[in-house]
């Protein structure tokens, strides 16, 4: 397979990339990532004219529907959620390629019928053979799905035909599990054909780091520890956990959030410059980071969690995680997390990453601040700095997506005092076209092959290593500390910063 990748191919990099002939066997329809991803990305890439004219969605799911009344839930939910305008012309071509087949993962009459819909789709809409299964559903599913994929020749593929499987986090909950999991995909499907979904990786304020990285000349002579004073990466939602119990609880914010979307970021934020932009490139140098990632000794004071009680979002009160609905009063699922990494390099070396994310916080958002060193020397009296702090480069992944620089800078007077500004960068501002939704990059680049966005097993597998001690740890400690909906989480993250001289930024 030959990895082209729009980042680095200046021929490619203007002309749009089309898949060719294929469609895509959705499990777990009925799901809320479905409704609200992964049927209105196929949609947007529809409109935007980069999926072939005989696409076809095959959706599978233990319901007594007709292909109808699949066409329906798929247009309700691309009504709802899409990003780009409802065109009929669009949604007609697209929906007359949605069939429907009923069944339970373990029957193999539907998957029999599963694969004679393949196969006619291919006869009547030239979808070529090529087919990515896409398991939207519990970890605990795959290998029954995998397995009867197998078994009912599925997962075969003549001549040049592609088959892929696709499967979104958590890939696993621990490195044991995780372990497991693989060894089921990859009994049925070889390395390359398997796509695990990280969105955080989809996203076009993500990919910026590696473009802001290494194609400029400013940031990277300073972006090591003889100027950087440490890091902090935060995903806060304001959201609870909605209808997400059954899935949320057990599982926790560490397991959610850090083991996979924080833990790619601070890889990309870490790593050293790959030489190329195709996947094994970018493997190669995250996983050396994910390698040397480590945790500091005294895990008590260097992580927190906690979990949050009533209180305000969106100026409306809100109950807290014990009075969601479908969660045991006796839960002690945290749904804030925040960790101390150490990446064990040169470049590195001494240069704390504090990771946090949380559920009910102040408000959402996701950013990555680069916090330097103080200047070695101010030739001011202390009076006219008393304003001035660290300077920071903060990347706004979202919303408001951008970069900003803080820096200080004279007050404007008779006086020399000199106080913190902010210099920024809005996407807005500067492009004119709105970015695709994360979905939409990811299930264009499955179709197309193209794998340098989805993480590869091994790097799952480090990124448990580092997070099993934590949640061990956790276990042992009962309930997490509470903390007021609406806040920045339990006085346990302020204290885990505060012993090391530092303070979290109000994003
Ligand atoms: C998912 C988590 O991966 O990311 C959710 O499972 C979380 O708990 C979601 O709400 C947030 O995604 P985004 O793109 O809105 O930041």
């Amino acid at each position: 397979m030959t990895h082209v990748n729009p980042l680095r191919d200046p021929q490619d990099r203007r002309l749009p990339r089309i898949a060719g002939p294929c469609g895509m066997v959705l499990f777990g329809v009925t799901g809320d990532l479905s409704r609200k991803k992964v049927m209105p990305a196929i949609y947007d890439l529809a409109n935007r004219g980069l999926l072939p004219p005989g696409f076809s969605l095959v959706g599978f799911a233990r319901r007594d529907w007709a292909d109808q009344d699949f066409a329906q839930i798929v247009h309700d939910a691309v009504k709802e959620h899409a990003r780009t305008p409802f065109r009929e012309e669009v949604w007609n071509q697209l929906s007359e390629g949605f069939r429907f087949v009923p069944g339970n993962f373990d029957d193999d009459d539907a998957f029999e019928q599963l694969r004679r819909t393949v196969e006619e789709l291919d006869q009547l809409r030239g979808t070529g053979g090529n087919m990515a299964f896409y398991l939207a559903i519990p970890p605990s599913f795959f290998g029954t799905v995998v397995g009867q994929l197998k078994k009912h020749g599925l997962a075969d593929r003549a001549g040049d035909q592609w088959r892929r499987v696709v499967v979104e986090k958590p890939f696993g909950h621990d490195l044991e599990s995780a372990r497991e999991l693989n060894d089921v995909l990859a009994d049925v499907f070889p390395s390359g054909s398997i796509f695990r979904i990280d969105h955080y990786l989809g996203k076009e304020t993500v990919q910026n780091i590696l473009a802001m990285r290494f194609a400029n000349n400013m940031f990277e002579p300073i972006w090591n520890a003889n100027y950087v004073d440490h890091v902090q990466i935060t995903m806060a939602e304001d959201i609870g956990i909605g209808g997400r119990a059954g899935y949320y609880d057990g599982i926790g914010a560490a397991r959610d959030v850090i083991q996979n979307h924080l833990l790619q970021l601070m890889a990309l934020v870490a790593m050293e410059e790959p030489i190329a932009f195709d996947a094994e490139s970018l493997r190669i140098e995250k996983l050396k980071v994910l390698a040397s990632a480590q945790l500091p000794p005294r895990l008590d004071t260097t992580t927190a969690r906690g979990q949050y009680a009533p209180g305000w979002a969106g100026g409306e009160k809100v109950t807290g995680f014990l009075d969601e609905e479908g969660i045991e009063k006796t839960s002690t699922t945290e749904t804030f997390a925040a960790i101390t990494v150490h990446v064990e390099t040169r470049r590195w070396a001494g240069v704390p990453f504090y990771l946090r994310t949380g559920k009910r916080l102040g408000r959402r958002v996701t950013e990555v601040a680069v916090v330097f060193k103080k200047a070695p020397h101010l030739p001011f009296s202390q009076t006219a700095t008393e304003d001035l702090t660290q300077n920071a480069l903060v990347i706004r992944v979202q919303p408001d997506e951008g970069m900003t620089m803080r820096f200080g800078s004279k007050v404007p007077g008779t006086a020399m005092e000199i106080r913190d500004v902010n210099m920024d960068f809005a996407y807005g501002g500067s492009f004119t076209e709105a970015s695709a939704e994360a979905y939409e990059r990811l299930i264009l680049d499955v179709l197309l092959g193209d794998p340098p966005l989805f993480p590869r097993h091994e790097e799952v597998e480090l990124s448990w290593r580092l997070l099993d001690p934590v949640i061990d740890h956790w276990a042992k400690k009962g309930r997490p500390d509470a903390y007021d909906s609406g806040t920045w989480g339990p006085p346990s993250a302020d204290k885990m910063l505060a012993r090391d001289g530092r303070t979290w930024r109000r994003p």
